[in-house]
C-alpha cells in the first residue's frame, strides 16, 4: 500500500507548477528556498449541516478543514488570498518564523490590516530551516473557528526522519464547532461583559463523531493495517478550549512538538492547547478491532462552563467488523493537571541545544483575567461578569487594545499615536499572584487598557517569565509568540521563585506556544534575531479578545540580512 500523504504531496507539486508565478518586487533578494509552492486561497462561505443544523460557515476554497499546504524545508511559499466573503479576513501561518518577512505574518492590526471584502493579498515567505507540522488559520475576530488547515513540511530530499519511517501519515486537526455565527458570538460576548458559552461540539478533522446528536455518520476514520506504525500530525485549532487526546488501548509516542523533533516519549494521552501541534507514532499492535480516538476537554479554571462531550474518531483495523461498537478511549478527567505535567515533562529536544546562558533582557509577565468595574448604564445587559463587572484579560495588568492601523505599519512608517513603547518589564504591583487578588477585593481587579509594546535590540538574548494569576481563577494559558520559537527552560506551580526554580539548559523543547501551568509559571528564552513586530498572546481566542496579549518589537540589526524589507505593494489598507 502506497504512502497516501506522499502521493498527495507529489500530485500537488505537479499541479502547482502550472500556476502562473507572481512575485512581489522587493528591495533585495529573499533567503532562497529550493522550490516555490504556489497556492490559491479563496475565502468563501459554504453551507454545512452538522448536529442537525444547517448554516453558512467561512472557509478556504469551500473546504472544512481547509486545504493542506505541503512543502519541504527551505521552500518558498506563495499563497494568493482572495476574499470573496463580506467579512474581514487574514491568514496567519502559525509556527512559521517568518524570517525577514514580518509583513506576511497575518495577525490583524499587528502586521497588516484585514483583507476586506473583494480584496486580495499574496503572502510570500520561506520556511527557513523549518520542517514538521504547522497550521494556518484566520487571525481576525473568531474566524479561526472554521478557517484553518494544516501545513506539512517534509525534510529536504534524502533526509530521513529521526525515527523509523511510518507506514502512513495522517493529519488530525482538533477543532471546536459553534452553531451560532462566531463573529456575532464574539461581539455578543464582549458586549455582555460576561463569559463565553461553550462550543456546541468538539471536532476531529471537522467531524464531531457519534457521541453528539445526529452525528453517528459524521465521523472521521483512519483505516489501519495490523502491525504497521502510523504518524499522526496532531493540531489543536480550537478556539477556547485545551484538549486531551487518546486512542483506546494504544500508546502514543511523541516525536515532535511545535514542529521541532523531540526525544521519543511514550504516553497514554497527550494534551494540546490551541496553537500547539504534536507528531505522535502509533503502532497498530492490538487485536483486530475498531478503536476510538477521543478528544475531550482540559479545563483548569474554576466555575467555567465547557463542552464535556468528547469528539470521537475511529482507528479501525482492516478486518474489523465495520458496524461494531468502538472500544472507548480513556481520557483523563477534565481537571487532571498532573496528566498535563506528565506530558510536558516528557518534552525534550531530540539533541542538546544552544540555549542562551546569559540574558540581556528579562521580563516578568503576569498572565490572567481581570474583572473591571461596570461602566455601562444598563448593567444587566453589559456587566454580566463576576460581581456585576466586566471580564478583561491582561499581561502585566495591561489589556491589549488593537490599534486601527497595524502596529507594524505605524512602526515602520513612523506614524505616531497608534501604540506606545512602555510595556513594563514587570507588573506594577507584586503580590501573591496565585492565591490572592490585589487588595483582596473582588471588585478591585481592574486592568489598564493600552497598545503597549516592548522594544528589543536586535540580537539581544531575551528571557520571559510568565506568571499565571488567580485574580479571577488560575488557569493554564497557551501563550503563543509570533516570529520565533523559544526554549522552554523551566516551569512549575505557585509563584515564580528564582531561588528555587530549576532550569533545563541542556535539552529543553523548542516551541512556539507554551501552556503556562495553572497557578504556576513558565520561563522561555530566545535570541531576538528576527526584526519586526511580533504578537505575543494567549491562544484562547476569548482571552485574546479580552486583551491577553502584548507586542514585541525587534529592531533591525546591521545590513540586509538583519533588516526588515519594505512592505509589499498589495499590503491591505484599513
Ligand atoms: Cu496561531 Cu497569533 O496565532
Amino acid at each position: 500500500m502506497a504512502n497516501l500523504a506522499t502521493l498527495f504531496f507529489l500530485c500537488l507539486s505537479l499541479s502547482m507548477s502550472t500556476y502562473p508565478q507572481v512575485f512581489h518586487a522587493m528591495a533585495h533578494e529573499w533567503p532562497g528556498g529550493r522550490s516555490t509552492r504556489i497556492y490559491d486561497f479563496k475565502v468563501q462561505t459554504m453551507t454545512v449541516t452538522k448536529l442537525c443544523n444547517t448554516k453558512e460557515i467561512v472557509t478556504i476554497n469551500k473546504m472544512f478543514p481547509g486545504p493542506v499546504v505541503y512543502a519541504q524545508e527551505n521552500d518558498r511559499i506563495i499563497v494568493k488570498v482572495t476574499n470573496e466573503t463580506p467579512f474581514n479576513a487574514t491568514i496567519h501561518w502559525h509556527g512559521v518564523r517568518q524570517k525577514l518577512s514580518c509583513w506576511f505574518d497575518g495577525p490583524s492590526y499587528i502586521t497588516q490590516c484585514p483583507i476586506q471584502a473583494g480584496q486580495t493579498f499574496t503572502y510570500e515567505f520561506t520556511l527557513v530551516k523549518q520542517k514538521g507540522t504547522f497550521f494556518w488559520h484566520a487571525h481576525v475576530s473568531w474566524l479561526r473557528a472554521t478557517v484553518y488547515g494544516a501545513i506539512v513540511v517534509y525534510p529536504k530530499t534524502g533526509v530521513p526522519y529521526p525515527f523509523k519511517h511510518p507506514f502512513e501519515e495522517h493529519i488530525v486537526i482538533l477543532g471546536e464547532y459553534w452553531l451560532r455565527d462566531v463573529l456575532q458570538l464574539e461581539r455578543q460576548v464582549l458586549a455582555s461583559g460576561g463569559g463565553s458559552p461553550p462550543a456546541d461540539a468538539f471536532t476531529i478533522n471537522g467531524h464531531p463523531g457519534p457521541d453528539y446528536n445526529c452525528s453517528s455518520n459524521d465521523v472521521y476514520k483512519i483505516d489501519v493495517v495490523p502491525g504497521k506504525t502510523y504518524l499522526l500530525r496532531l493540531i489543536n485549532a480550537g478556539l477556547n478550549m485545551e484538549n486531551f487526546f487518546a486512542i483506546a488501548n494504544h500508546k502514543l509516542t511523541i516525536v515532535e512538538a511545535d514542529a521541532e523533533y523531540t526525544k521519543p516519549f511514550t504516553t497514554d494521552r497527550v494534551m494540546l492547547g490551541p496553537g500547539q501541534t504534536m507528531n505522535v507514532l502509533v503502532t497498530a499492535d492490538q487485536p483486530i478491532g475498531k478503536y476510538s480516538m477521543a478528544m475531550g476537554p482540559y479545563m483548569s479554571a474554576q466555575n467555567v462552563a465547557f463542552q464535556n462531550i468528547s469528539a470521537i474518531a475511529y482507528f479501525q483495523y482492516l478486518g474489523a467488523v465495520p458496524n461494531s461498537v468502538s472500544l472507548p478511549a480513556e481520557l483523563p478527567s477534565f481537571n487532571d493537571n498532573l496528566a498535563v505535567k506528565t506530558v510536558m515533562d516528557g518534552l525534550r529536544s531530540l539533541n542538546p541545544v544552544n540555549v542562551p546562558k546569559e540574558i540581556d533582557t528579562s521580563l516578568f509577565v503576569t498572565v490572567g483575567l481581570n474583572v473591571n468595574k461596570c461602566q455601562s448604564k444598563i448593567p444587566q445587559q453589559n456587566c454580566q461578569g463576576p460581581n456585576n463587572g466586566t471580564f478583561a484579560a491582561s499581561m502585566n495588568n495591561i489589556s491589549f487594545v488593537k490599534p486601527t492601523i497595524s502596529v507594524l505599519e505605524a512602526y515602520y512608517k513612523k506614524i505616531g499615536g497608534h501604540f506606545t513603547e512602555d510595556f513594563p518589564d514587570a507588573p506594577l504591583k507584586f503580590y501573591d499572584f496565585v492565591n490572592g487578588a490585589p487588595n483582596n477585593a473582588p471588585n478591585n481587579t481592574q486592568a489598564i487598557n493600552g497598545t503597549r509594546t516592548k522594544v528589543l535590540e536586535f540580537g539581544s538574548r531575551v528571557q520571559l517569565i510568565f506568571q499565571d494569576t488567580g485574580t479571577f481563577s488560575t488557569e493554564n494559558h497557551p501563550i503563543h509568540l509570533h516570529g520565533y520559537s523559544f526554549y522552554v527552560v523551566g516551569y512549575g506551580t505557585g509563584n515564580f521563585n528564582p531561588q528555587t526554580a530549576n532550569f533545563n539548559l541542556i535539552d529543553p523543547p523548542y516551541m512556539n506556544t507554551i501552556g503556562v501551568p495553572v497557578g504556576g509559571w513558565a520561563v522561555i528564552r530566545f535570541v531576538a534575531d528576527n526584526p519586526g513586530v511580533w504578537f505575543m498572546h494567549c491562544h484562547l481566542d476569548i482571552h485574546q479578545s479580552w486583551g491577553l496579549g502584548a507586542v514585541l518589537i525587534v529592531k533591525n540589526g546591521k545590513g540586509e540580512l538583519e533588516t526588515l524589507p519594505h512592505p509589499p505593494a498589495d499590503l491591505p489598507r484599513c
